[in-house]
């Protein structure tokens, strides 16, 4: 079988996180590391063990050496570094949140489309086998009609970088985007886009979310409340609730392996623990490359549309509060 080349772009925190998960793969390998810096690219390509390196994205980008390319930048870069790629006739994953709001989505989308490429965004927490066992219980109706979906991710960081890209909103800081992201796209996962919503934040001295608060709602009356933070550690459970039973997906519901199902017609209690093989960034990098293979354009998990829908309802939430980016 074919193998995946991939290249990261980027030599941060979590493309180490990446070049971990793309061991316990079985379609892929690192075959480059591209960074703004030759001295970065170097360091990264010794630790991991990476034939090819690049001091800067494009040269990346143009390299004959990769398929794909998996974008590890802050969120204000992906849209441009999704972009070149995409141009140069590379496969992209693309970290959460894909851009940084619906405008930038769509062009993404639109190359991706225009270069005939297969495009996704990294929302890694749609792909381990807890999550399909999720999705496969509520499809065949074990817990019935969902109600309500409790979510939520709150962190604290161990130190408050103002300049980093978690509080500084010329890097679209904020927790709605960082980490509020995860429980909004699992609602969407499970339920679609809501009808409406109500939202309340907490602004932070740098000006951004350090706090988030929505209630999504439906028209059949289900509805979703998703909390995140970057000002405390939260339960970061999910709870959905049915009309005939329940499913909690324990800590870290964003990095599923545990959950409790409980159906109430069978007065049943089961708890279920699937742990990941590898670091869990593997079941992402899987998926992609079969569907590279393939010769698929998009994901069946996580489409396009889906992404595009996501981004405008977090462009929405930030509208309501009034918090735009200085570079919007
Ligand atoms: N899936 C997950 O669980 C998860 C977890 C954490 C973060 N993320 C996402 O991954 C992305 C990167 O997060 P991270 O925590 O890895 O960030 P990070 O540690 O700050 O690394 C980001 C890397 O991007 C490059 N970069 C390009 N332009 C930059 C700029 N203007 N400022 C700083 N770095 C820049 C740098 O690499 P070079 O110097 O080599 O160019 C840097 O090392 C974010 O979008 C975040 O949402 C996902």
């Amino acid at each position: 079988m074919k193998k995946i080349r991939w290249g990261i772009l980027g030599t941060g925190r979590i493309a180490r996180a990446f070049a971990e998960g793309l061991k316990n793969t079985s379609n892929g390998y690192l075959n480059a590391v591209g960074s703004r810096s030759e001295k970065s690219a170097h360091l990264f390509a010794k630790e991991w063990n990476i034939e090819h390196f690049f001091g800067s994205y494009i040269e990346l980008a143009k390299s004959t050496s990769i398929d794909a390319v998996y974008i590890a930048t802050p969120h204000t870069e992906h849209n441009k570094n999704a972009i070149i790629c995409l141009e140069h006739g590379k496969a992209v994953l693309c970290e959460k949140p894909f851009a940084v709001n619906a405008s930038q989505v769509k062009q993404m989308i639109q190359k991706a489309k225009e270069e005939n490429m297969l495009l996704m965004e990294g929302m890694w927490s749609r792909f381990p086998p807890l999550m399909e066992k999720v999705r496969n219980i509520i499809a065949n109706h074990e817990i019935g009609e969902i109600r309500t979906i409790h979510a939520d991710f709150g962190f604290r960081p161990e130190t408050k970088n103002i300049e980093g890209r978690l509080f500084n909103p010329k890097l679209a800081g904020g927790s709605l985007l960082d980490v509020g992201i995860y429980p909004v796209s699992l609602s969407f996962m499970l339920n679609g886009k809501p009808d409406s919503f109500v939202t309340d934040w907490t602004i932070g001295e740098t000006g951004v979310d350090e706090q988030a608060s929505i209630i999504f709602k439906y028209l059949n009356g289900s509805m979703a409340v998703l909390h995140s933070s970057i000002q405390s550690d939260t339960g970061q459970e999910a709870f959905i609730s049915g009309t005939e039973g329940t499913i909690r997906i324990h800590k870290q519901c964003w990095k599923p392996q545990s959950m409790t199902l409980s159906k109430w017609k069978t007065d049943e209690t089961k708890e279920i623990e699937i742990p990941f093989i590898g670091n869990g960034f593997n079941y992402e990098a899987e998926h992609f490359g079969e569907l590279l293979i393939e010769g698929k354009k998009e994901s069946p998990i996580m489409p396009l549309s889906e992404s595009l829908e996501i981004i405008k309802t977090l462009d929405e939430i930030r509208n309501k509060w009034g918090l735009s980016y200085p570079f919007e």
